[in-house]
C-alpha cells in the first residue's frame, strides 16, 4: 500500500528519496511524488501519476537539489488517481506525506473555512489542520501534536516546513514508520527495505508517538509531548534479498527460493532423531500448553488459507483440540466469544495488515493469549503479540504471497507438533511429520526443478481461458483456495476454489468450454472420492488438470504427477507447482506480475 520515505543529511535528498521509493514499489501504488527543501530554504514539489519512472522523468527537467525531503507512493483511497491527489501535499507552510485514513476529515474540512482545497484527499485536510495550528510562535512539533489529537483514524506521516529547515516531524498511529539513524543523516521509511544499505540502526516508532528528526538523529515524544527514551534496534536483512538475483520477476525468485527460505523457517526447530518439534517464541509454560484446547487462527488472503491448511494438521496432531480459522476483516466485527483455554494465532506476512491487527487487539482485550506467525521482523503485529514466531521467509517483494505461505503453514505445524506432546498426541505421527519437515526443503526444490518446464507449457495451453475452478478435499481444499487466489490475482483470470465435495451443490453448473478445472488429488484414503468429482466434471466436457502424488490411473486432460517420499505434506509440495502455473499464465498474458493491478503488498487500511 502507500509508502513513505524521508531524508535529512548530507546527500542529495532527491536521489535518496527516489531510490527509497523504488524499494517500496512492490507495495503497490498508482502515483508518486517528492518534496525537498533547497539550501535557500525554498521548497520544491514534484508529483506524477503512474510508476516511479514517470516521477524520475519529471525530475529530469526540474531536478531538486536540497538535502532534506519527503517522498511517497500513493495507493488511492480518497479521490481518484491524479497528480493533484498524489502526495506530498502542500498547504500554507506545510509539506506532508501520509499513509492511512483520516476518518473525520470531512468534519475538519468543514471547519477549515480559510483554506481552498485542491485535492479530494483526507491528507490535504490534515496538512491544512497542521498549518492552521502552526501560528504565533508555535513550533512544527507542537502544531503536529495538537492536530493529531483531533484526528480519528490511522496515520503514518512525515512533515516539514520551510520555516523550520533541517527538521522533519514524523508520527504514527496504525501505520508503520521507521527512523533509520546514520552518521550525520537520518532516514525515514514506512518499510525497513528502504533503509537497507544506508543503516542498520533504527527506531521503530510506536503508535501514538511523534519524532523530531534532524541530521543528528531523532527525539521521540508522546502526543502529549512527553519525551521518550526510545532505543534503536537492528534492522535485519540485506540488499541481495530485495533484488531479483537474475530472475525476470521477484515472484519467480520467491517461488524458486522456497527450499532455502523453508530451511530458515525450520532451522533449530525440529529434531528428526527425537521425532520432535520445538518453537521457542511462543514462550508458553508446560501448564499453558496443556491448558490450550481451542486455537483460533486469524488472517487475510493467503495467510488465511495457510491457517486453514494448518488447522487440518493441528487437528490431526492434537487429539483434544478444536480449531477455528477466521477471516480477519469479518472476525473483527463479530461478537467474539473465546473460551479461556484458547490461544490465537495471528498470521501475517507483513505484520501490518489492518484487519489482522484489529483482531489481535480485540482478542487481547478478551484476555486470550496471542501468538504471531509473522514474517517481517519488527512489524506492528510482531511487536504487539504476547509471543509467537518469525517464519523467516525473508523479504517477500512480489505482491502475490508464495514463500510466506509455505513458511506460515510449516511454522503453525511446528506449533501443533509442540503442543501435541502435552495432549497425548501420537508420538509416531509427530515423528512422521517431523521427518517429512526435515526433507521438505529438498523435495520442494526437486519438485519445482523437475516440473518447471511442464508447468510453463501447461500455463501456455491454459492462459487464454476466462475462468477456472480449483478443487480439492481435506488438506487439498485449502490448496484449492490458495491456487485460485494466486491465479486470479496475477493473471486476472476469474478463478474460484471449492471443496470437491461441494461440486454437486452448485459449482458444477459452471462447467463449460470457457472454464478449466484444476483438481488436487492426494494419494490417501479420500482418493476415490476425490476422483469422483473429477469424473463428474469430465462427464460434462470439463477441461481438467490434475495435480497428484498418486501412481494410480487417472483420466484428465493434463496430469502433473509427482514422486516423493513426502505424504502428509504433499499439499505444500503441489501448491508450489500451482504457484509456478499462475506465474507463467500471468507472464503469457503480459501482466505486471510483481505488481498486479489494484493490489497492494501490505493492506494497512481497512
Ligand atoms: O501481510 P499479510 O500476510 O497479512 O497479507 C494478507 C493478504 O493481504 C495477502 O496474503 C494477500 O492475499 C496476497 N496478495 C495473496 O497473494
Amino acid at each position: 500500500m502507500c509508502g513513505i520515505v524521508g531524508y535529512v543529511g548530507g546527500k542529495k535528498a532527491q536521489d535518496v528519496l527516489v531510490g527509497g521509493l523504488r524499494r517500496l514499489e512492490y507495495r503497490g501504488y498508482d502515483s508518486a511524488g517528492i518534496a525537498t527543501l533547497d539550501d535557500d530554504d525554498k521548497a520544491h514539489l514534484t508529483r506524477s501519476v503512474g510508476k516511479i519512472a514517470e516521477l524520475s522523468k519529471a525530475l529530469e527537467s526540474e531536478p531538486q537539489t536540497g538535502h532534506l525531503g519527503i517522498g511517497h507512493t500513493r495507493w488511492a483511497t480518497h479521490g481518484g488517481v491524479t497528480e493533484t491527489n498524489a502526495h506530498p501535499h502542500h498547504v500554507g507552510n506545510i509539506y506532508m506525506v501520509h499513509n492511512g485514513i483520516i476518518e473525520n476529515y470531512k468534519e475538519i474540512k468543514a471547519e477549515l473555512k480559510d483554506y481552498d482545497f485542491a485535492s479530494d484527499t483526507d491528507t490535504e485536510v490534515l496538512a491544512a489542520l497542521i498549518d492552521s495550528n502552526y501560528k504565533d510562535g508555535v513550533s512544527l512539533k507542537d502544531a503536529v501534536a495538537k492536530s493529531l489529537k483531533r484526528i480519528r483514524g490511522t496515520y503514518g506521516i512525515a512533515v516539514f516546513s520551510p520555516k523550520e529547515p533541517g527538521t522533519i516531524i514524523v508520527a504514527r498511529l496504525g501505520s508503520p514508520l521507521i527512523i533509520g539513524l546514520g552518521k550525520d543523516e537520518t532516514l525515514i521509511a514506512s518499510d525497513a527495505s528502504a533503509l537497507l544499505g544506508y543503516t542498520r540502526e533504527a527506531i521503530y516508532l510506536n503508535d501514538g508517538e511523534l519524532a523530531v528528526c534532524t541530521d543528528k538523529g531523532a527525539e521521540v515524544f508522546t502526543l502529549g509531548l512527553k519525551h521518550l527514551d526510545s532505543k534503536p534496534e537492528t534492522i535485519e536483512g540485506d540488499l541481495a534479498q530485495i533484488q531479483k538475483g537474475g530472475y525476470d520477476h521477484f515472484l519467480l525468485k520467491e517461488i524458486m527460493e522456497q527450499a532455502t527460505t523453508l530451511h530458515n523457517t525450520l532451522s533449530g526447530r525440529i529434531d528428526p532423531k527425537a521425532g520432535k518439534m520445538h518453537l521457542g517464541g511462543p514462550n508458553l509454560t508446560e501448564k499453558e500448553m496443556r491448558d490450550i484446547h481451542h486455537v483460533v487462527i486469524v488472517g487475510c488472503g493467503t495467510a488465511y488459507y495457510a491457517g486453514l491448511l494448518a488447522s487440518y494438521y493441528m487437528e490431526q496432531l492434537v487429539p483434544d483440540l478444536t480449531t477455528e480459522v477466521v477471516i480477519a476483516s469479518e472476525y473483527r466485527y463479530r461478537s467474539l466469544h473465546l473460551p479461556k483455554d484458547s490461544v490465537a494465532l495471528i498470521v501475517s506476512q507483513s505484520g501490518e495488515t489492518a484487519d489482522t491487527l484489529a483482531c489481535l487487539r480485540e482478542i487481547k482485550k478478551r484476555g486470550v493469549k496471542t501468538l504471531g506467525i509473522v514474517n517481517v521482523v519488527g512489524s506492528t503485529i510482531a511487536r504487539e503479540v504476547d509471543g509467537g514466531t518469525y517464519v523467516h521467509a525473508g523479504p517477500e517483494i512480489s505482491v502475490a504471497s508464495t514463500k510466506a505461505f509455505t513458511a506460515q503453514v510449516v511454522a503453525m505445524l511446528m506449533f501443533a507438533g509442540m503442543i501435541a506432546e502435552y495432549h497425548g498426541g501420537d508420538p509416531k505421527l509427530i515423528a512422521e511429520f517431523t521427518r517429512e519437515l526435515e526433507i521438505l526443503p529438498k523435495e520442494i526444490e526437486k519438485v519445482l526443478n523437475d516440473n518447471h518446464d511442464t508447468m510453463k507449457s501447461l500455463a501456455k495451453k491454459y492462459s487464454k481461458f476466462d475462468h477456472a475452478l480449483y478443487l480439492g478435499r481435506d488438506t487439498a481444499f485449502p490448496i484449492a483456495l490458495e491456487g485460485a487466489l494466486k491465479l486470479k490475482e496475477i493473471s486476472y483470470i476469474h478463478a474460484e476454489g471449492y471443496a470437491s465435495g461441494e461440486l454437486k451443490h452448485g459449482p458444477i453448473a459452471l462447467v463449460d468450454d470457457r472454464f478449466f478445472e484444476v483438481f488436487t488429488i492426494l494419494d490417501n484414503w479420500l482418493f476415490d472420492k476425490s476422483c469422483g468429482g473429477l469424473h463428474e466434471v469430465r462427464a460434462r466436457g470439463g477441461k481438467t488438470i490434475v495435480l497428484t502424488n498418486s501412481k494410480a490411473d487417472i483420466e484428465a486432460d493434463d496430469i502433473i504427477r509427482i514422486e516423493s517420499p513426502i505424504k502428509l505434506l504433499t499439499p505444500i509440495l503441489l501448491n508450489t507447482l500451482q504457484q509456478l502455473f499462475a506465474y507463467y499464465v500471468a507472464v503469457n498474458r503480459g501482466n505486471d506480475v510483481d505488481q498486479p493491478r489494484n493490489l497492494a503488498k501490505s493492506v494497512t487500511v481497512e
